[in-house]
């Protein structure tokens, strides 16, 4: 039997830090409230010339070299997205395996708003188990300064850049096969949190571009309402229907959207302090890749250990969510 096992964590943080004090003098905001509603105080901007690739080829590099393996051991890239390095094509996944100097594998992108690592993280264990690949690169990708509207207060404090990559293997050893993932989705909510323009919907037209159509624009607190019932229905389930109580999980590493979203299902399950895991107020909400930028923090604080068990949780636009139970399991 084949199993899938999470070998390796890494990041990449663009260097421009945009404070809570920058955006006060570019929308109507305050320092005030940005942090007694999200929690966050800082994120960190791409340069103009960085393309998400970019972000995702320097967080796959430090992936690839805590697993302990190279470029040419891989089998896979998924990346998971939602600011594209190109609209439609190619796939972000290609231009990252083209600037690590890989050829001839599958690459491709998934979009699942917040929940893509975890999607790529559910591929990934699928892709393995059926001994269809060894070697996974997942990618969670993300330049949303490109597609945030700096005009629009309601959207423009939340989002910032950056990118997470983990290395996913094949392993015999049932000890450190990744648990459980679990991946859903309800498109009725479609509309709560959209890029309304510049798709085949509503293409990209001067009427469009004028209207902001091609920037995120989202239904904060009905969104809010959804995320949090969402996330802790899955949580738990998740957990019982694999027998683990919440006391059992080392580090609970949630998507990193809002300091109250997490604080409420820590709190549904019980959790010490210790257990959650949280960098929203560094990074704000950086979409795929808030997870592995969260457990790659983690990483380099000494905190994450093999046979550290992790509880990820994630919810984003569509809606799309996720969670998956996964044991850290590095070569050594
Ligand atoms: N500064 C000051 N005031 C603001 C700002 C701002 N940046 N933004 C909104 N306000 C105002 C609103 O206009 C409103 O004013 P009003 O009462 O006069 O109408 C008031 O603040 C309250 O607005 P709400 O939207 O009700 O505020 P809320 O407490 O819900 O917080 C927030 C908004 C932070 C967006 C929250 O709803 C949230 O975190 N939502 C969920 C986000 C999420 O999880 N998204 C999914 C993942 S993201 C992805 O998939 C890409």
């Amino acid at each position: 039997m084949v199993y899938a096992a999470f070998r390796s964590v890494g990041s990449y943080i663009p260097k421009n830090i945009l404070t809570n004090e920058d955006l006060e003098k570019i929308v109507d905001t305050s320092d005030e409230w940005i942090t007694k509603r999200t929690g966050i105080k800082t994120r960190y901007i791409a340069d103009k010339e960085e393309s998400t690739s970019d972000l995702g080829l320097k967080a796959a590099k430090v992936a690839i070299e805590r697993a302990r393996i190279n470029e040419n051991d891989l089998d896979m890239i998924i990346c998971a997205t939602i600011s594209p390095d190109f609209f439609c094509m190619p796939s972000t996944a290609c231009m990252i395996g083209k600037k690590l100097g890989v050829s001839n594998i599958p690459s491709f992108d998934i979009s699942a708003a917040c929940s893509g690592f975890i999607y790529a993280l559910a591929m990934a264990k699928s892709f393995i188990e059926s001994n269809m690949a060894k070697n996974i690169l997942i990618v969670g990708a993300e330049k949303l300064s490109a597609i945030v509207d700096y005009s629009d207060r309601t959207t423009c404090v939340l989002f910032g850049d950056g990118a997470g990559a983990a290395i996913i293997s094949a392993t015999e050893k049932k000890e450190e096969a990744i648990i459980d993932v679990n991946i859903s989705a309800d498109g009725k909510y479609h509309d709560y949190l959209i890029t309304p323009g510049c798709g085949t919907n509503n293409p990209c037209s001067e009427e469009a571009i004028k209207e902001h159509a091609c920037f995120m624009k989202m239904k904060g607190n009905e969104t809010f309402k959804v995320a949090v019932k969402t996330l802790t229905n899955d949580v738990i389930d998740i957990l019982k229907k694999n027998g683990i109580k919440s006391e059992n999980i080392d580090h609970f590493i949630p998507h990193q959207a809002n300091y109250r979203i997490l604080n409420a299902v820590a709190n549904a399950l019980k959790l010490k302090d210790e257990q959650v895991v949280m960098t929203v107020s560094k990074y704000g909400n950086t979409s795929s890749a808030s997870i592995p930028m969260a457990m790659s923090d983690l990483y380099e604080q000494n905190r994450l250990k093999k046979g550290d068990l992790m509880l990820l949780d994630a919810f984003g636009g569509g809606f799309t969510w996720g969670s998956a139970i996964v044991p850290f399991s590095p070569f050594n």
